[in-house]
């Protein structure tokens, strides 16, 4: 079995992520032990991936509520249900803001929301609520893993028997990815990247193809590594060029995570997946969109309500990486720098880490109740996969 990697490691109630800013020349763990500094990790992105920031913010908040619990004497706040209740919504409202776009940060803090209230609405004192909620922000990061097996699995299976619908084998396939949706951007195994997983521990992948995903480099930083990993034969390509892979190339399919999608299926994910989507269609590739059922936003009719977050100009100006040839720091590990492209002092810089494509040129929607793709009308129906 290959080795795989993991975004975040919970022994008792000690929280560690894997810093992602320097990855994957230099593994470094971040303890974290505040709502604050989780809040911090998120928006600072040394952690990233819709499903993996859901992940981390509930385990931030169960972990705070534990130690509250243990504390001697507690604290105000566990003096009654009314104290509780304010005190979890200030901090929920909080870890709510680190990012706008991924609806899953939003799903983990509304459900423990719904927790508090079901729990009070039972009569428990403030102690017993704060054990369901400590249990259940665990809860929803435990339930990942096995969600996004099940997701891989319904869109790899669909992927092959399209393709032999087609007339051809359904083996050898060859599928391309944007930015990063393996186990370093949700608790494990991924979304599209699990769908690429699971084709290969089946005998079905050809190859994999990713994209660098700039500005942060997702891709040519995370995707690389984890599929070196996995040992998945794989194929990296700059963003530019996936007009070029589809002109040349065999690819079957091009499959994507999502932050968010609308109820009509218009899907905001990682700054360049509609770039890949128009050329799909120019080029008739199906094009799939894996994510758990906490990335459909059914509150948005359309793309046009998702709210794109748009990052610091400078993060699209610095790319950051290892010095080459390679040298040793102070710790002996390799030397890393941020590398500034463009003359200082650029007045103009668009910099939105999301864009939307279109339900228009989505050939499936998988979650891990199943896949759908349109009707005769033309559109989505996406009760049948929340
Ligand atoms: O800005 P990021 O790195 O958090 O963006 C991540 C993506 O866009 C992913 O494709 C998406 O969150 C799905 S992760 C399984």
């Amino acid at each position: 079995m290959a080795e795989t990697l993991t975004s975040i490691q919970l022994s008792d109630d000690k929280i560690q992520i894997v810093n992602q800013l320097v990855l994957p020349h230099t593994t470094e763990w971040l303890v974290i032990d505040t709502i604050e500094q989780a809040h911090d990790a998120i928006r600072s992105m040394k952690i990233r991936g819709a499903p993996a920031i859901g992940s981390l913010a509930a385990l931030a908040f169960s972990q705070h509520l534990a130690r509250a619990l243990r504390s001697s004497p507690p604290p105000d706040f566990l003096s009654s249900p009314e104290a509780l209740k304010a005190h979890v919504s200030q901090k929920l409202d909080f870890l709510f803001t680190a990012r706008p776009t991924a609806v899953n940060l939003g799903a983990a803090t509304r459900r423990l929301a719904r927790t508090l209230q079901t729990s009070s609405d039972a009569g428990k004192d403030a102690r017993k609520i704060a054990e369901d909620l400590v249990e259940d922000g665990k809860q929803i990061a435990a339930e990942d893993v096995g969600r996004n097996k099940a997701m891989a699995k319904w869109g790899g299976d669909w992927l092959v028997e399209l393709v032999k619908g087609n007339g051809a084998s359904g083996d050898g396939l060859n599928v391309l990815t944007v930015c990063n949706t393996g186990s370093l951007a949700t608790s494990g195994y991924g979304t599209a990247l699990g769908l690429i997983t699971h084709l290969h521990e089946t005998g079905k992948l050809g190859r994999a193809y990713f994209t660098q995903t700039a500005p942060y480099h997702q891709g040519s930083r995370l995707t690389a590594l984890e599929l070196k990993t996995l040992q998945i034969p794989s194929t990296m390509i700059v963003d530019t060029m996936v007009g070029s892979l589809f002109q040349h190339h065999s690819i079957h399919a091009v499959a994507v995570g999502a932050d968010r999608i609308a109820r009509n299926g218009d899907t905001a994910n990682k700054i360049g997946t509609y770039n890949a989507a128009v050329l799909a269609a120019r080029h008739n590739i199906p094009f799939i969109v894996v994510a758990p059922i906490t990335t459909v936003d059914l509150d948005v009719a359309d793309g046009s309500g998702i709210p794109i977050e748009h990052r610091p100009p400078l993060e699209a100006c610095i790319v950051r990486g290892a010095l080459y040839p390679p040298s040793l720091d102070q710790q002996g590990n390799k030397a890393q720098a941020a590398i500034m492209i463009p003359p200082e002092g650029l007045d103009g810089i668009y910099n939105p880490s999301f864009d939307v494509t279109p339900a228009e040129l989505i050939t499936a929607i998988v979650t891990e109740k199943g896949v759908a793709v349109k009707g005769s009308d033309g559109r989505f129906d996406l009760s049948n996969v929340v």
